[in-house]
């Protein structure tokens, strides 16, 4: 008996003593340079941005480089652009083409709990949606990244939460469609009345009754266990293999399971509960609308009795915005994301060839670099050797 306690004290011990590996030690493993920055929003909350400034395989070239912002998806952070292969990761291959690439983290997530007054413990700081991170988080990254830069406009990336972000801050704040050159949106998620994943209602109706809080933080030693449970042969096919498709889509012959621990080990990164309300809000009205705070409070913020839609018909940029999509997507039906496409002045989708194509494969998949990244890669550098004088390079 002592010796088992002890067997279990030690492997624990084990556990804790590996340092946690960040965002940077991610990007510095795969031997490329990294910095940090931070970033106060309008409303004072502080971000994280990591940038790969430029890439060993291209020596830096003179004069401004051109830059891009990436924007994870809800649960997730910085960490889920960069724990792929250098070879297959956007990130990496747009470094290799000579971008900028700048890596932002949404208020509240493991890098992004901090605002200047309000403390995380404190039930105010948690009171925000996407809809927050879509007008304060990513508007603040943008001008952040354009005054170290000397740029007048950012390429965007986004996946999952990072598009609906992405749309929500056009359509609110029209200006900053002068400031994105190309958009690539993966695993959009906008509207949301034929959402697939059953797991996702469930999750809606539990957390529709939850006041604003913290919620699917990120806690290392459970990171730590479940990254070596995943290792495992057996338990990784089992066991972790099927709670990624719950989140992707089923049966994905795509998803690289190399990356299942790595992933595993980075989930969750911490969110308010007001995120997933607010999506519940969605798969509910059928509407790509506001928070629905309520009639009482809603006739006070909106002067009305239910939320205002989003004036999609606002959100313009002068390259149709790119949608991603796919028809195994867990997160996101392609009637959902068709409707937005038709809704948004200016937008094109690419719908993947793969139909068992799933909503982490975006981000996961084996040979990502040829089944989307190249193309994606191949939008940016046209844009850039056609218009790059029109955006003040
Ligand atoms: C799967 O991921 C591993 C680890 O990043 C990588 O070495 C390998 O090339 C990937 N496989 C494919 C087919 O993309």
């Amino acid at each position: 008996m002592a010796k088992i306690i002890l067997g279990l004290l030690v492997l624990v011990a084990s556990i804790l003593a590996v340092a946690p590996m960040d965002t940077a030690d991610y990007i510095r493993e795969r031997n490329y340079p990294v910095e940090k920055h931070t970033v106060v929003t309008q409303d004072g909350y502080v971000l994280a941005l990591f940038r790969i400034p430029y890439s060993p395989r291209r020596p830096s070239r003179p004069g401004p480089k051109p830059a891009v912002l990436f924007f994870h998806g809800l649960m997730c952070s910085s960490d889920f652009w960069v724990i792929i292969s250098p070879e297959e990761g956007l990130p990496f291959l747009l470094a290799d083409e000579g971008y900028d690439v700048w890596l932002t983290n949404s208020r509240g997530n493991t890098y992004s709990r901090k605002h200047l007054t309000l403390s995380p413990n404190a039930k105010k700081f948690w009171q925000f949606d996407w809809h927050e991170i879509g007008i304060y988080d990513t508007t603040s990254s943008i001008d952040y990244i354009l005054s170290k830069t000397g740029e007048k406009a950012v390429h965007y990336v986004g996946h999952s939460q990072g598009c609906t972000t992405f749309v929500a801050m056009l359509s609110m704040r029209p200006e900053y469609g002068q400031k994105v050159k190309t958009s690539h949106l993966l695993g959009p998620v906008a509207f949301m009345s034929r959402m697939p994943s059953k797991l996702m209602r469930i999750l809606k109706d539990f957390y529709l009754k939850m006041p604003d809080m913290e919620t699917l933080y990120n806690v290392p030693l459970i990171n730590r266990i479940n990254k070596m449970m995943c290792s495992g042969f057996l338990i990784r096919n089992l066991i972790c293999r099927n709670i990624a498709f719950m989140f992707g889509g089923y049966g994905s012959p795509h998803l690289n399971m190399t990356l299942m621990p790595l992933i595993a080990g980075i989930a969750a990164a911490g969110v308010s509960t007001r995120q997933i309300k607010h999506y519940g809000q969605l798969m509910d009205s059928g509407r790509f609308a506001l928070y629905d705070f309520g009639a009482r409070l809603n006739l006070k913020i909106y002067r009305s009795r239910s939320p205002p839609d989003y004036p999609l018909r606002e959100a313009y940029t002068q390259q149709p915005i790119e949608f991603y999509y796919s028809d195994n997507d867990a997160m996101s039906a392609v009637e959902d994301v068709e409707q937005i496409i038709n809704a948004l002045p200016n937008a094109r989708g690419h719908r993947m060839a793969y139909t068992d194509w799933s909503h982490i494969d975006f981000i996961f998949a084996n040979n990502l670099k040829e089944h989307l990244n190249n193309d994606i890669i191949d939008i940016f550098n046209t844009f850039e050797s056609r218009y790059s004088g029109a955006y003040g390079n």
